[in-house]
């Protein structure tokens, strides 16, 4: 299902450019229903329907719906399921979409569920590594905030599919939760943890960085003790192999130096573009426009 996905968006790809003119869901809205921030998940399923002719339809703020008012999210669910075609939903509490999807007629997707999981972004993730080095059998260091970052959860799942070797790179305190760890040792990949870049840099086709997640941490001091930990900077790729992808969900906070922008090593721009494609693609087979 993932192959079909990622092959699907290379095939939309022209359209997702401009180069090609869709009507494959005119008539469809899309709901957006975002209770925390977001720049890429959102404009890149909005821009993703729009460029198929469909349209979109968004909550809005927090502050200016009913959820100020105290409406719960499936009150609020059960609602928006009568005015849209399919639903993309990000909150702070882990499980909220699944949750969601009990309540809704319509597909719900996951557009982040708290420290949870971020499925769309593993699909674009997948295809970019596809697309920019190679997904079977790839090496690969996941390096940040592996405790509370969910783009990272998500990905390692699907990697194991790839037969990924997996190297987790953070400090102990930001570690994979352990429940992970164990899943994965179970499917039989190869998982290393370290908490020195150093000394995986030189030995990986892909590092994928993250963003220390402020926001989660209960004690603002413990953020204070890493929020630097980790860095990325022209000096430490000297040692890393030529072909080396670096990836990065975004937003970048100070754990990539903005020097790195400019090396061979940098794909994060077009990362995010990818998100396009892969939306369109998810959003015509979820809504049925395409098998
Ligand atoms: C990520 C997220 O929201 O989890 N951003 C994104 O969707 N591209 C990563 C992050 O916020 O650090």
């Amino acid at each position: 299902m993932i192959d079909h996905i990622l092959n699907t968006a290379e095939k939309l790809e022209p359209i997702a450019r401009g180069k090609e003119i869709s009507t494959l869901l005119a008539g469809k809205v899309l709901m957006l229903l975002f209770f925390e921030p977001s720049t890429r998940t959102r404009m890149s399923f909005e821009t993703a329907m729009i460029r198929l002719g469909g349209s979109v339809m968004n909550l809005g703020s927090v502050e200016a719906s009913s959820i100020a008012k105290g409406e719960t999210l499936a009150d609020t669910i059960r609602v928006v399921e009568g005015y849209a075609d399919a639903i993309v939903l990000r909150h702070p509490k882990e499980g909220s979409a699944r949750m969601a999807s009990e309540f809704s007629s319509v597909p719900v997707i996951n557009g982040g569920d708290g420290a949870g999981h971020h499925p769309t972004q593993t699909f674009l993730d997948l295809y970019t590594i596809s697309r920019e080095s190679h997904l079977e059998g790839a090496k690969i260091a996941l390096a940040g905030d592996l405790k509370y970052g969910r783009t990272v959860h998500s990905l390692c799942y699907a990697l194991s599919l790839y037969g990924a070797e997996i190297t987790m790179v953070s400090p102990k305190e930001l570690r994979m939760p352990a429940e992970i760890i164990s899943d994965l040792k179970r499917l039989d990949i190869k998982v290393k943890q370290t908490d020195s870049i150093e000394e995986v840099i030189g030995d990986v086709d892909v590092l994928y960085v993250t963003r220390i997640q402020k926001e989660r941490f209960p004690d603002p001091d413990e953020y204070h003790k890493v929020a630097t930990s980790l860095q990325i900077t022209p000096e430490l790729l000297e040692n890393a192999r030529p072909q080396l992808k670096i990836m990065h969900p975004l937003p970048r906070i100070n754990e990539i130096d903005p020097r790195v922008d400019y090396t061979p090593h940098a794909c994060y721009y077009r990362q995010s573009f990818y998100g396009v494609p892969v939306r369109m693609a998810l959003l015509s087979l979820v809504l049925g426009a395409l098998e």
